[in-house]
């Protein structure tokens, strides 16, 4: 047992069971051994690879939607830029280098980094150094300033803690962590039925609720439904209502035990986007897509880009530029495209009556 797992099973032993929602929430944030806290978790060496370490296409686009976006809200002087989980701060760099394109958004904007782990932000500092604007870091975005905002979210949702209900004896029942026989964490449910539950529901059937993260795009979207400004949110997630479990444990790129070794690593969970468009309208905002990834790439121009990068490149780089387009977006009209290509949805949230941002125009009603 390590020493997260010591404490949670002191806390249980005190308390009695504690929800999978703190557990997750321990597991990814307790302040000395939360995953998010202590680990420097992304690139070959870590435990996942996300999009802006695949390809600079991916965050050299994103800086171009922001400019746009930028000149859509009519070319403020003054503009928050908010990062939430930069991890390495590749996705920033290349974002800002590619805004070079336009010298009066990159002086309208300071930077925001929303992050919570220690080595993350030492990541984050060295890669946007010298970038000559202004930038400082947050442990949540209550800190950041008010007034417009473009916040970017780039897996950041899915790292959000969740519920789970479990449908026994005609009710849900809340998952939970306790101790087996043995001292061991081990999941159990709660001895009463949730009161407020009353959806129908088949015997051992799952409910997934991340209310963290429902809770999160009601702050950012009436926030940007009052001050102006846009969100771009980008996860693996699902856009129909559906029941079941999509809680994982991600360890040097392969699924672990999420009881074992709390801390150690990952623990994700399918990002819901019903639930965030509901949270994003019932803010007063406007929602556009989700789309999925590849598509939402293709409409920005990355087999463009792709193109124009590979016209001053080698053989050898040729080919890992081929092969990052085709893990980022697929190949366009085939049935091949890649998980992170159909399965990672893009959504914007911006104010109501504001115009569908690039890559979005035939998404809007
Ligand atoms: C999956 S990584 C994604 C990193 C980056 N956006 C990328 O695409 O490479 C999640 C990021 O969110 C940060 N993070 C996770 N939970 C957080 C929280 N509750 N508050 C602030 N940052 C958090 C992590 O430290 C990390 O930087």
């Amino acid at each position: 047992m390590n020493a997260l797992a010591t404490i949670i099973r002191d806390m249980i032993v005190e308390d009695g069971p504690i929800s999978l929602e703190r557990y997750m929430a321990l597991a990814l944030g307790h302040p000395a051994h939360g995953y998010y806290r202590t680990k420097t978790p992304l690139g070959a060496s870590g435990d996942f690879i996300t999009a802006p370490e695949i390809s600079q296409m991916f965050g050299e686009l994103i800086g171009l939607w922001c400019v746009e976006v930028w000149r859509l809200m009519g070319e403020p002087k003054s503009l928050h830029l908010v990062e939430l989980g930069p991890g390495r701060g590749t996705l920033m760099a290349d974002l800002l280098r590619a805004a070079r394109v336009e010298p009066r958004f990159r002086s309208a904007i300071d930077l925001h980094l929303v992050e919570t782990s220690a080595p993350l932000r030492r990541s984050q500092r060295q890669a946007i150094e010298g970038c000559g604007i202004p930038a400082s870091w947050h442990e949540s975005i209550e800190e950041a300033p008010s007034g417009a905002v473009i916040v970017i979210a780039n897996e950041f949702f899915d790292a959000l803690p969740v519920r789970h209900y479990v449908h026994q004896d005609g009710g849900w029942r809340e998952r939970q962590v306790g101790l087996d026989a043995q001292g061991r964490l081990s999941f159990g449910l709660a001895p009463e039925p949730e009161p407020g539950l009353s959806a129908p529901g088949a015997h051992g059937e799952i409910l997934e609720v991340g209310l963290a993260a429902s809770h999160l795009m009601l702050t950012l979207a009436t926030r940007i439904a009052e001050q102006g400004g846009a969100l771009l949110a980008i996860d693996y997630g699902y856009c129909e209502p559906s029941r079941g479990e999509t809680l994982q444990a991600v360890r040097r790129h392969g699924f672990a035990d999420p009881l074992h070794d709390p801390g150690e690593a990952d623990l994700t969970a399918h990002v819901d986007f019903c639930s965030l468009e509901r949270a994003a309208r019932a803010a007063g905002a406007q929602v556009h897509g989700p789309a999925p990834q590849g598509q939402w790439l293709a409409r920005l121009g990355i087999f463009e880009r792709a193109a124009m990068l590979r016209s001053h490149a080698d053989q050898s780089q040729c080919a890992a530029i081929d092969a990052a387009l085709e893990r980022l977006a697929g190949t366009p009209g085939a049935d091949s495209a890649t998980d992170m290509a159909r399965l990672f949805k893009v959504l914007a949230v911006t104010p109501p009556d504001f115009p569908a941002p690039p890559g979005f125009e035939m998404e809007s009603p």
